[in-house]
């Protein structure tokens, strides 16, 4: 068997950190098994080494090796993405397609951020643990397939559980073995081991001499708290290889590339949040739009009605709260747009000052990617989420609930149906 210091030459992890050292003997000793491993730690402390470890020491190795990241595959073409689709299966499927389970068959899939998996994907991938057996979505026949899965998560999975977002039973599935990398902060003695190693790929990549830190930045490096952990100091190193003229880095300058550093940032939401938590932008339009659509389809209704009866009067008594809740009266239609202006302020965000400006982002990468899901949510993953929220806030009561999202408790009735809440 190859050691662990190999291990990590063939895999070009750096640091000696016992933990660190302990995770890949971890991984190495389940490797030639089929057992499902859990790999957790803070988001950047290099969660994604250890599948491929995995796989590549396992008798899998010849087998394919599929890495999904089920946080950036928008909800409703997740099932399709992982099991397969039948041809006319939804709008759009214009030919089977097979997925992720039945192209690995043989192989291993690991699933990143697997704490981000809807409900009911996480049914389906229960079923493929417990026996390999699959479903492609719009098809009845169940299929067989042989594949190891490792799964990631930078979440505290126990919170997820509690909060009924992920199924306890897939949890002790994937988490036969667990196997946990510490943050940087933890790791005092590879935090200047790793910044001299990537000083040195920057010197070479941007084809400069190589930055070194005085004995007062290796101490400010060492204290700091590393919230994106080893994405965050590779990132730092390469932004002071590349704009820092002298090629000696003491602590004046060292403290500009680190955020938060001695002091704390602003919010950029102040504590003014409302009631009604919605907290960005975006939120608040997609209320609006909710809104128009549900007064819409109150308006249709009444021009049915008014089409169908012909008779304005009786209409007018039958429908008399719908009527009022549409047109509403002057005084509610004002404090309602109060409301959204306020909700608006809220997200005002204070002038920066210079230091901001400069500092880097914690961590750009996440950042990017967080931006970038948040764009596939389409008005219906968002009229979902407004739901669930409303919900939420009013401990699964309906009346109150449709109250606050301003539609009819049958509406309502129906969407949780239609969503399967
Ligand atoms: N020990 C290490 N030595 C060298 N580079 C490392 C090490 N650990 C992580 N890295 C590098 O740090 C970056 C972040 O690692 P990785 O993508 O595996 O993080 P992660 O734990 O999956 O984070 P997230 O939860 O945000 O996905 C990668 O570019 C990786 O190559
Ligand atoms: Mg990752």
């Amino acid at each position: 068997m190859e050691s662990v210091q190999a291990i990590k030459q063939r895999f070009e992890i750096i640091g000696n950190d016992p933990a660190l050292n302990r995770a890949i003997e971890k991984a190495m000793q389940v490797a030639p098994t089929d057992i499902s491993v859990l790999v957790t730690g803070e988001s950047g402390v290099g969660k994604e080494s250890i599948p491929k470890i995995i796989h590549s020491l396992s008798h899998r190795k010849h087998g394919k090796y599929i890495a999904v990241n089920c946080g950036a595959i928008p909800e409703g073409t997740i099932d399709s993405e992982l099991f397969g689709h039948e041809k006319g299966a939804f709008t759009g499927a214009t030919q089977t397609r097979n997925g992720y389970f039945e192209v690995a068959d043989g192989g291993t899939i690991f699933l990143d951020e697997v704490g981000e998996l809807p409900l009911t994907t996480q049914v389906r991938l229960l079923r493929v643990l417990e026996n390999g057996e699959f479903i492609k979505v719009g098809s009845s026949k169940v299929q067989k397939t042989n594949v190891r899965i490792v799964a990631a998560t930078n979440v505290n999975m126990f919170d997820a559980i509690k909060k009924e977002k992920f199924r306890e039973d897939l949890y002790y599935r994937l988490s036969t073995v667990e196997i946990h990398l510490p943050p940087l902060r933890d790791r005092k003695e590879d935090i200047h081991l790793l910044f001299r190693k990537f000083a040195s790929d920057f010197a070479l990549k941007y084809k400069m001499p190589s930055v070194r830190l005085d004995d007062e930045a290796t101490a400010m490096l060492l204290k700091y708290r590393w919230a994106g952990n080893i994405r965050q100091l590779r990132n730092v190193a390469e932004q002071i290889s590349v704009l820092e003229k002298s090629r000696i880095i003491d602590a004046e300058n060292l403290k500009g590339y680190l955020p938060d550093m001695g002091r704390n940032l602003p919010a950029v939401i102040g504590d003014k949040k409302k009631e009604n938590d919605f907290s960005n932008e975006r939120e608040i339009l997609y209320k609006v739009l909710f809104d128009m659509k549900s007064d819409l389809n109150d308006l249709k209704k009444l021009t049915l009605e008014l089409m169908q009866s012909g008779n304005n009067e009786e209409v007018q008594n039958d429908n008399e709260n719908l009527i009022r809740k549409i047109y509403g009266n002057d005084e509610e239609q004002e404090a309602y747009e109060e409301e959204l202006e306020e909700q608006m302020e809220v997200l005002q965000i204070p002038e920066k000052h210079e230091q901001e400006i400069s500092a880097p982002k914690e961590d750009k990468y996440s950042f990017a990617e967080e931006i970038q899901e948040e764009e596939t949510l389409s008005l219906q993953d968002k009229e979902l989420e407004l739901i669930k929220k409303s919900l939420e806030r009013h401990a699964g009561k309906r009346k109150a609930a449709a109250e606050e999202l301003g539609i009819s408790e049958r509406t309502l009735y129906r969407k949780i149906k239609q969503y399967d809440l």
